[in-house]
């Protein structure tokens, strides 16, 4: 049989590219009749019992002490849980686990297995990060038999597998670390192993170019939560997202910093992506957004420009280009503007991703702002989802944001009709006005 390295499509006969995820040179033979990830998985002979007769204890979760990355699981890890967490090289994956580290202690044994860098490398930067515990061990070894050998044999509470792509196993018919047999294999076994000896694994993954896990799809659906690691802009801050949590919700993001001494978490990021500046800006727009849990400002920052080409194109970092066309589609039909002959840009401060569709109002307000060539007052906070027919619909957790908006001193917040009534309390002084259409973005200038 033949085998993709990289999505695990199998196939009969060799061939240069991909069907599937259309990579090329990516197909090697491999051997199908030797042991296949799973079988030890069939061979367990487990009662079956009804729901009400199973016993759980009631509070199985535990703090990482970092409380960032709590709110990433959902209130902390789960022991007999596998995590995969996935980053581009260098952004701090090794970092984050061995910080972890700090969580060993009498009856919580830590091993971390080190199939990338040296015990007296990984002790280099523990100390460098104030990571240091006699009930912490190290281990270099790469070989999946051994690892689950000495794990037996510490039974640790923690285990750290840097990387799932340098381990290997015996009995994998492919004998290339990282290949999909070998990814398939390992974490299958190792992420057995956890629930059977009950502590929480955590498998550190490589990412492809286009950003998702390298290896099997199935990897993501062995493991009960996957991890992303990403880097906001060229400096140190660092965002930790969930793509999979059996146990809890996916839309959290963990904030943290990158220094010397490891990574250091922001828990108070709200007025982060926001430049702070006092004046009127061209194009430069404040929004609410809704990432999880907690409510953030953002910066949304648009140029619209003489085209470069014969048309005009559109280039957006931080909004998603679908939901940037049809907000310019929107703009164009009810605001009696032409853009399809402009080149427009949308970035966010410090390149930060929003998924929130409560950006929208803002995003159109910047790109009307920078063809109007209208300033508009930094002092002023503008929320809401746009329908296709223009209208500003009413967005989740109202309360919440104006809240912060007005904590952090705004004067002026702009939101969705009808959405007065749902804000109760007390909001700082902040004016709230209510727009119902796109139409009347001109009044807002
Ligand atoms: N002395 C230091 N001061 C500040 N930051 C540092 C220092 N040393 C290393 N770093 C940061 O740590 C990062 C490397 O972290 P780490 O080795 O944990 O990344 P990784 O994701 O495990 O990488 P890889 O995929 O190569 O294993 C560097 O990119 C740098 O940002
Ligand atoms: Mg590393």
């Amino acid at each position: 049989m033949y085998q993709c390295s990289s999505c695990g499509k199998k196939y009969r006969k060799m061939q240069g590219k991909c069907d599937i995820c259309e990579e090329w040179n990516c197909i090697d033979e491999f051997n199908d009749s030797v042991t296949k990830p799973g079988s030890k998985v069939l061979e367990k002979d487990t009662k079956p019992a009804s729901l009400s007769s199973i016993e759980v204890e009631d509070n199985i979760r535990y703090t990482s002490n970092i409380s960032e990355i709590d709110r990433v699981l959902g209130g902390g890890f789960i022991l007999g849980s596998s995590i995969v967490i996935g980053g581009e090289p260098g952004i701090g994956k090794s970092t984050l686990a061995l910080q972890l580290g700090r969580l060993a202690k009498d009856n919580f044994k830590f091993m971390y297995f080190s199939g990338e860098e040296s015990q007296k490398q990984v002790k280099l930067r523990a100390k460098r990060i104030g990571t240091n515990s006699d009930h912490m061990i190290l281990s270099e070894d790469s070989t999946l038999e051994v690892i689950i050998r000495q794990i037996r044999h510490e039974k640790p509470s923690f285990v750290v597998i840097d990387s799932i792509h340098t381990i290997k196993s015996i009995e994998a018919s492919s004998s290339i670390a990282g290949s999909v047999n070998q990814v398939t294999n390992c974490s299958n076994q190792l992420a057995e192993l956890s629930r059977e000896l009950n502590f929480t694994i955590i498998l550190v993954g490589h990412i492809t170019k286009e950003g998702i896990i390298a290896g099997p799809k199935v990897l993501e659906h062995l493991v009960d939560t996957i991890l992303y690691f990403e880097k906001v802009d060229t400096g140190n801050l660092r965002i930790l997202r969930t793509s999979k949590n059996r146990f809890g919700a996916t839309d959290e993001i963990g904030i943290f910093n990158m220094t010397d001494k490891g990574l250091e978490e922001i828990t108070d990021p709200t007025s982060l992506f926001i430049s702070g500046k006092e004046e009127a800006s061209i194009g430069s727009v404040i929004s609410s957004t809704h990432e999880g849990t907690r409510p953030m400002l953002v910066e949304i920052q648009s140029l619209v420009s003489k085209p470069t080409i014969s048309f005009g194109k559109r280039y957006s970092t931080g909004i998603e280009n679908n939901r940037l066309n049809l907000l310019v589609a929107i703009l164009e039909k009810y605001c009696d503007i032409k853009l399809s002959d402009k080149d427009i840009f949308i970035s966010l401060t410090k390149g930060i991703k929003v998924k929130d569709t409560s950006n929208d109002l803002a995003t159109a307000v910047a790109i009307y702002s920078s063809f109007k060539d209208l300033p508009i007052s930094n002092a002023n906070v503008f929320i809401g989802e746009l329908g296709l027919s223009g209208e500003v619909k009413k967005i989740d957790n109202i309360e919440k944001r104006i809240k912060e908006v007005g904590r952090l001193g705004f004067k002026t917040c702009i939101v969705p009709k009808n959405s007065k009534n749902d804000i109760k309390g007390s909001t700082n002084g902040l004016d709230i006005k209510e727009i119902e259409h796109i139409r009347e973005i001109k009044n807002l200038f």
